[in-house]
Order: structure tokens, then sequence, then C-alpha cells
């Protein structure tokens, strides 16, 4: 069992062996921004690739493309960002702490409706349901904070500034000059670099619908609740696919691939116990979509979504040839019809994924009396794959442990190290996920015949003796035999 009740061990885990930094923290640090120091680069990589590997080279549909991060302001206008991508914010002016104004009265709701006051939180969920057809969202949603004196979570204050629209989107200049017209945005979602590449892919890539394209990129947005981690950043990775079909084939798709993406979890080494589907209700879809589900992990904060699949119809190419005056249909020349393809989304947060793996794969274990910390992730994720030790720093262990060095690293992740005692060094290699550490010994060295190794297999700390010449194919063998326990 994982032992984890809250984020903090896998922050100070993350921080005291070099996977997760706070961003500029020598400054104090850069709220919600994260770097990834030497085994969290690794680690990410290697999500990053199984996810690609997965994605484009398992289907011959699906094609990869890398858009650039700043895109024309009008790309944002017709995917509907410059609109509708805003949250209700309330300040409390005592705690000074920004929040969202519909959470707040879901919040109270959920509170009333806890203390059997159900007639009341009923009257209150029908207000809030019908927020914007009074007067304006806004004035709506403060209408009822004002009218049933909700009050600030944190402080108890009721002392509210009004209600506003935040966009999450960041905006920057474009040139020397800065005017209006110059103004650009660091693109919220990888999704719309796909979209008005659609036509060059087709024009190229001789593909047919239905058909893929996948991409993996920075997405930037200005969370207003931005606490947790690298769950949730300001700046963050996302891994998108959009799957182009057929009108009226989209159900099917889509259902196909919830499927696929929520068994892509699992074969990396996620419990299955800590996975779930949950649909989004019709009510709370996204602009674009009119069927959406999130793929969750029960993290130490909850089962929270680390993956979207949207039917997001045909609303992004329709919007963008309406926008740029250009044709982006299909012509299907087998049945000889036109279409505007429907799009089936996939999107995973690379950090989420990450963060996913680091907390389902960490544990506490006594062992003689000892606390161990382990990572049991997946040896094909793990930041170093193999450690190798001399047992002590004596020329002739050292030089067979170098020869091995050499041997493997072209196939796996490699790690020499020599200092501090062999139990101490497991631990290290423990504590950073690595599955396999060999350990030259005199025995094998001296004895007659081949020289021979120990490996200690990480995730039961058995060990066995094996020729040196077996080495890849021992630990070939035992990657692909990893199952999470
Ligand atoms: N293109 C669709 C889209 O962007 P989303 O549900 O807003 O949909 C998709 O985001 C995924 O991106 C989420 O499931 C999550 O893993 C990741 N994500 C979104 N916002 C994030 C944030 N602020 N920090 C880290 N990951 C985030």
């Amino acid at each position: 069992m994982s032992n984890l009740d809250s984020l903090d061990k896998i922050v100070s885990l993350a921080k005291a062996r070099g996977f997760i930094f706070q961003s500029s923290e020598i400054y104090g640090g850069l709220s919600a921004v994260y770097d990834y120091g030497p085994l969290g680069v690794e680690l990410k990589r290697n999500i990053r690739d199984a996810w690609w590997k997965e994605m484009t080279r398992r289907h011959d549909n699906i094609v990869g493309i890398d858009a650039a991060i700043f895109m024309h302001p009008k790309v944002w206008e017709a995917s509907g960002h410059i609109g509708g991508f805003n949250d209700p914010m309330i300040d409390d002016k005592q705690s000074k702490k920004r929040y969202r104004a519909d959470m707040i009265i879901e919040q109270y709701i959920e509170k009333l409706r806890k203390d059997d006051k159900h007639e009341e939180a009923n009257a209150i969920q029908e207000k809030l349901d019908s927020c914007g057809s009074r007067k304006s969202l806004t004035e709506d949603l403060y209408e009822i904070i004002m009218e049933n004196e909700i009050r600030a979570p944190e402080s108890g204050a009721f002392d509210w500034t009004e209600v506003r629209q935040f966009n999450l989107m960041f905006k920057t200049q474009f040139g020397s000059t800065s005017t209006e017209e110059d103004g650009v945005y660091l693109r919220p979602e990888t999704a719309q670099g796909i979209f008005v590449n659609y036509k060059n892919v087709l024009d190229t890539a001789r593909v047919q619908v239905p058909f893929g394209i996948a991409q993996t990129g920075k997405a930037f947005r200005n969370e207003v609740v931005a606490r947790q981690f690298v769950f949730r950043m300001r700046e963050f990775e996302q891994m998108e696919m959009q799957y182009f079909v057929k009108p009226g084939t989209d159900e099917a798709e889509y259902d196909k691939w919830l499927e696929k993406r929520l068994e892509w979890h699992k074969m990396i080494g996620i419990r299955e116990e800590n996975l779930r589907t949950a649909p989004h209700p019709e009510d709370k879809l996204a602009h674009y979509a009119r069927a959406a589900a999130d793929i969750q992990y029960k993290y130490p904060i909850g089962w929270q979504e680390v993956e979207g699949i949207h039917n997001r119809t045909d609303f992004d190419l329709t919007q963008h040839a309406e926008f740029s005056g250009k044709k982006l249909d299909y012509f299907d020349q087998k049945n000889q019809e036109r279409f505007v393809p429907y799009v089936i989304e996939t999107s995973v947060g690379l950090d989420r994924l990450t963060l996913m793996v680091l907390c389902d794969a960490y544990r506490e274990e006594e062992v003689d009396g000892d606390k161990r910390t382990v990572l049991k992730m997946n040896p094909k994720l793990a930041p170093t794959q193999v450690g190798i030790f001399p047992l002590i720093k004596k020329d002739k262990l050292q030089d067979l442990a170098h020869k091995i060095e050499e041997d493997l690293r072209e196939e796996f992740s490699v790690l020499y190290d020599e200092s501090g005692s062999i139990g101490k060094r497991y631990r290290r290699q423990d504590e950073a996920g690595t599955p396999f550490c060999i350990t030259v010994d005199f025995d094998g060295v001296e004895s007659e015949g081949e020289d021979t190794v120990t490996i200690r297999y990480r995730d039961d700390m058995s060990q066995d003796r094996v020729p040196v010449s077996k080495l890849a194919e021992v630990i070939r063998n035992g990657m692909k035999g990893w199952k999470p326990e």
C-alpha cells in the first residue's frame, strides 16, 4: 500500500532527490511554476516517450506535429478562449484570497445539505443553475453571495469585492512597439496548433479520415487556485491527440478512445483501483464539447482528473474556417462526399502524469527495524534503470563495474556509484526508483570461470548471482515481466 495521506511526502522526496524543484527557489520561488531536476527530467521524458510511442508508433493513421507556442491572435478568438476561457472570481478583502464565485456557492449549498436544510439548498441551487439569465453571470453570482451572506471559507469574513471575470490566458507583446494589435497569447492548450495545421497534414501526410494528429508541448494558464504542487501549474506540459472522424461515427470513437486511454494508464503500471472514469454532466461541458469524461486518479488530494477525453464535434474546424476564410472540410474520395470532420480529443497533462506515477509508486516499508522509502514504478519509466556498484574501492572491482557500465549504457540508463556503504547505496536507489542494482564483489571476480555479480531487485530486495554476459538479458526480462504490487 502507498502510505500517502497528503502531497507533503512527495513534495519533500521530489526536492531531496532532485525530481522537482520550485522555480526560482533562491528568490523565494514563483507560485505554481516548477523546474524538473536530474531525476525528474528523465522520468518525465520516459513518460512522454511512452505516450508518444503509444499514440503514434502503435497507430499507422496517427502522425505527430510540433506547433509553436505563439499563434495568431485570431486563433483564440475563433477557439472561443478570448470570450469563454474565464472564471468568475471574487476576492475576500480581509484575507486578500481569491475564490471561484460559483464554487463558494456550491460549498455553501453542500453545507446546507449536510445540515438537512434541503429546501433552502434546492432554492439556491436553482438560482445558481440559472445564473446569467437575470442580469449578467457575475451580477447574478454576486447577488446569491450577498443574499445568503456567504462567508469566506478561510477568514470567515463577509467582506467581498464584486465578482469579476478573470481570463486564464497570459498575454504578451510581439515586436518592439506594444500596441493592442501586437498582443499575442501564450497558448492555454496545445490542441489549437493541431487544428490550424489540419489542412497542412491532410495535404502532406497522405492520411484519410479517420486519422489523428498528436503533439506534446507547453501550455500556460493563469490559474487562480494553484496550490497543489505540479497538479495545477501556471506553466505545464500537455500531450494531446485530435482524432478526425466522420460525423455519425463520433460517439463510437469517443467510447473507444476513453477505453483505450484508461487501459494505457494501467499499462504503464498504475494500480487499477486508483483509476476511474467520470463523465462530465451535460450542463458542465466546456464550450466546445458535446461529450466529455475525465480519467481520474486517486491522488492524496482526492480523486482528480489526470486526462480528459472530449467529443469536440466540428466546433473548432468550423470556427477556424469561418475566422480564416479557408476551407477546412474533407473530401471522401471513396464515397464521393464532403464533410467537416468531428474531432475526438485525448488530452493529458504530463506533469499530472508524472505526479501520478510518483504517488502510485511511493511506499514506506519497514525493513529490519528501519524505514525504507521506495518508488516501485514501472522499470521502463524509472529515471535510472540500473545502479552499478563495486563493493569496495579496489581496482579489480572498479574495473569490472566500469566495464559493465559501458556494456549496459547503450540500452539502459545506468549509474555508477562507489560512495558509502552498500546498504546506503541501495537505499539511495530505492528512493530514486532504480529497479536493478548490480554489485561487483570479490566472490564474483575471483572464482573460476566467468565473472559473476549480484543483481538486487528493488521491489522485493531479493538478490541473484548472475554471469556478467547474462546481465542485459536478465534486466530485459525483469522489465518485461514487471507488474505493480
Ligand atoms: N485541449 C483540452 C484541454 O486542454 P483540459 O481538461 O483543460 O482540456 C487537459 O486540460 C489536461 O491538461 C488535464 O486533464 C490536465 O492533466 C492538464 N492540465 C490542465 N490544466 C493544468 C494545470 N493548470 N496544471 C497542470 N496540468 C493541467
